[in-house]
């Protein structure tokens, strides 16, 4: 599935998020981490005018979001997180698909996650982050490594 079939799956739409969004996000955040983010944190990125954060609804309803920073060197993937009942249908990858089209594809983009998070790894590869690296202990919870991944400027994409 390309990200044009996706974004015509029926009753699939991907905005910016708003601060009125944010308890519905917060449910899925807190039903997505082991450590998931306070309100407060979400408040601090939303207010920062050249954050791209998006929203992915279904029917309506929120089902995925997206939370990125821009920073001179590159843009940073924050947070990412699908509702699980909504997973492997091409959510996160629609949310992808308008970072980077927001964003521009002839930017970089890093982020990190968890080295047991297989499944995300797996999805940023596809969208050619590679690994660089790791922050060993990176998360407070379980003093798991992170994986530090870089999509380097000029990767192709195709939306
Ligand atoms: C990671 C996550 C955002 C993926 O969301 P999603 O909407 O299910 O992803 P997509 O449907 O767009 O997946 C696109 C592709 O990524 C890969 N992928 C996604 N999840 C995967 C998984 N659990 N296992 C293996 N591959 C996976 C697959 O290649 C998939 O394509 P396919 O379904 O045709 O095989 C979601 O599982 C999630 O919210 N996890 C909990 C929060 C989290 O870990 N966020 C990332 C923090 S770094």
């Amino acid at each position: 599935m390309n990200a044009q079939e996706r974004n015509q799956t029926p009753g699939l739409t991907v905005k910016t998020l708003n601060f009125s969004d944010l308890p519905q996000v917060i449910a899925i955040e807190r039903r997505a981490f082991p450590a998931p983010w306070s309100l407060s944190m979400f408040v601090l990125e939303l207010s920062k005018p050249s954050e791209i954060a998006l929203s992915a609804r279904r029917d309506g309803r929120i089902v995925g979001y997206v939370i990125c920073a821009r920073y001179d060197e590159a843009l940073h993937i924050m947070n990412i997180a699908v509702d699980p009942g909504h997973r492997r249908r091409g959510v996160a990858s629609a949310l992808l698909d308008e970072v980077i089209a927001r964003g521009g594809a002839d930017a970089a983009y890093t982020l990190e996650a968890r080295v047991s998070n297989a499944g995300a790894i797996a999805l940023y590869e596809r969208y050619g982050f590679r690994g660089v690296g790791t922050r060993p202990r990176y998360y407070a919870d379980n003093g798991e490594d992170a994986i530090i991944m870089w999509r380097a400027i000029g990767t192709p994409w195709e939306p």
